[in-house]
């Protein structure tokens, strides 16, 4: 039998934020992270662009023999995973897979939530998409979601100024026009790979006990889960705890701030995508 890698795509380094939380939960299995450096951001591109890059990415990753992939980006995952899943898989790789790192937050959130009033901070494009709200009406039918779209936030990481007071400017603008759209939120998700980085300060201007949610841990027990239920791909992914970095960009940009966002040194290989 074939095993392959677990395939982890992200716009840029954002996913290695997930990957992070993953590797705790799967230390073992091997994972190949793909970063679209080069188109990156995807947070104000359009549902077309977003949905061909997406894919284009995941028929990479296949092509390396990732049997799951998992979309860690929300924009992507907001715009191309439903297509993805639904039009493109049963052509091109019916016994692959590919999910998401939205549903998995939306499945859950309403448990966590006493007054059933969620905030959701997001990119533009994920915001625009409604997905985070849709989903979780779906699971919650009697939870109000409310959605803000910072759309600065992600170059405030991406320049490292995120300790600069030009950050607190946006952070604090972002929090309290949530917050004063929606006074009864008790539940704040962080619904873009790139702000867990940003949760300290996310936290010192939201109102006290309201609590942040942040994507990674919960992605990383429901893809375990998964696992768990799915052993016919389980059986697929290899394990040996390997690990490979892919980049569109140049391998030396993706590595000098990749540690940001992993918590440890990346040594990256650089890919095009053939067009
Ligand atoms: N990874 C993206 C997300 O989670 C943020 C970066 C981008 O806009 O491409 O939405």
């Amino acid at each position: 039998m074939e095993h392959g890698p677990i395939g982890v795509f992200d716009s840029g380094f954002g996913g290695l934020t997930v990957l992070k939380e993953i590797e705790t939960a799967l230390a073992d299995n091997d994972f190949l992270y793909l970063g679209d450096n080069a188109r990156t951001p995807y947070g104000n591109r359009s549902f077309e662009i977003v949905y061909t890059y997406t894919l284009e990415a995941v028929k990479w990753l296949f092509d390396r023999g990732c049997r799951l992939v998992i979309i860690a980006c929300n924009t992507a995952a907001a715009k191309a995973l439903r297509t993805i899943q639904q039009k493109d898989l049963p052509r091109i790789a019916p016994a692959r897979r590919v999910l998401g790192i939205l549903r998995p937050v939306t499945e859950r959130i309403g448990h966590r939530s006493k007054s059933k009033h969620i905030g959701i901070l997001a990119t533009a494009g994920t915001v625009a998409s409604n997905s985070y709200a849709m989903e979780i009406k779906r699971f919650f039918p009697d939870i109000t979601v409310v959605q803000e779209a910072c759309p600065m936030w992600v170059p405030l990481v991406e320049n490292n100024e995120r300790g600069g007071e030009g950050a607190d400017y946006f952070i604090k603008q972002h929090i309290d026009r949530l917050t004063a759209r929606d006074p009864r939120i008790d539940t704040v998700v962080l619904g873009c790979t790139h702000y867990p980085l940003l949760q300290e300060k996310i936290a010192r201007y939201l109102p006290p006990g309201i609590e942040i949610v942040s994507q990674g841990p919960i992605v990383a027990e429901s893809l375990a889960d998964y696992l768990k239920r799915h052993p016919e791909i389980a059986a697929r992914c290899g394990r040996g705890g390997r690990r490979e970095f892919y980049t569109s960009e140049k391998a030396v940009v993706f590595d000098k701030l990749a540690t940001l966002f992993y918590g440890k040194e990346i040594h990256s290989r650089e890919m095009e995508f053939s067009r």
